[in-house]
């Protein structure tokens, strides 16, 4: 795996852990079980599909575009090479699908979510596991404040929906899915639970930061604000949404 891969997958692994409980909860919840086919959406590297055969899911599938992190993935299922918004397989073909870190990427998550919809038996549910909302985000103080909202417009030019957490009750509503939940990552914001909030993301920063900040600039704020964090006065926060809903039993007549 190359080293650029190698950061991908890893900060994956680490977001993966982060939704890990609430992945857990949620599949209880509506009752996923061992032996369901599921297939993951922009599943990249396969970090969230890893997770999941660790826990014990024996049919899963990963879908993405990116055929370089898809050959690194190391995962025994099949990893298949397509578009998000044109699935390769016939109606029905999964008990439940689903996607992390995803919808904010793709050109249309409308389209791409009736797709996941459409793959999935009725009765099934369709789960959108991890989306952001950067417009929800808390930082402080204010050298905090400011790398925030660099990376927030860095985000929006990379071409992200920086909004796509608060979207994602009207998606699921419009795509005509049934028992929608929605709710938020809990999350520990600061003291002693998350001490290193910050610095956990800084090379994320950096890559996100580059060219919109003189190094400088950017090396003086970040000390400031690890400053802030060893004194236990710094927040870092984006909320980060999740949804499911279920498709309708008389979807295919
Ligand atoms: C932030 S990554 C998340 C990867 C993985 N879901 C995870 O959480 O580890 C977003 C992924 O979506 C993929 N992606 C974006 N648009 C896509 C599309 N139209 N079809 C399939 N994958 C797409 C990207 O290639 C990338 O691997």
């Amino acid at each position: 795996m190359s080293s650029e891969h190698s950061f991908w997958h890893a900060r994956y692994q680490q977001q993966a852990g982060w939704t890990l409980n609430t992945r857990r909860y949620i599949f209880g919840q509506i009752g996923i079980s061992l032996d369901d086919r599921l297939i993951e959406v922009g599943s990249g590297s396969g970090a969230v599909l890893e997770s999941l055969a660790r826990d014990g899911y024996a049919h899963l599938c990963g879908i993405d575009l990116d055929l370089a992190a898809l050959l690194d993935a190391k995962i025994a299922h099949p990893n298949i090479c397509a578009d998000g918004m044109s699935l390769p397989f016939s109606n029905a073909s999964f008990s439940h699908s689903m996607c992390h870190f995803f919808l904010l990427w793709v050109s249309d998550p409308l389209i791409a979510l009736q797709e996941m919809a459409r793959v999935t038996k009725p009765g099934g549910w369709v789960l959108a596991l991890a989306e952001p909302d950067y417009g929800g985000r808390i930082s402080c103080p204010d050298a905090l404040e400011r790398l925030a909202d660099l990376q927030t417009r860095a985000l929006a030019h990379q071409g992200a929906d920086i909004h796509m957490g608060r979207r994602l009750i009207s998606l699921f509503t419009e795509i005509g899915l049934e028992d929608i939940f929605v709710g938020i990552i809990p999350a520990q914001c600061g003291g002693n639970a998350q001490p290193n909030a910050f610095l956990q993301d800084r090379d994320i920063l950096n890559r996100d930061l580059a060219g919109l900040i003189d190094q400088e600039e950017f090396e003086a704020l970040v000390c400031q604000a690890e400053k802030g964090s060893s004194e236990n006065e710094s927040m870092w926060f984006v909320p980060i949404f999740y949804a499911f809903g279920q498709v309708p039993r008389d979807k295919t007549g």
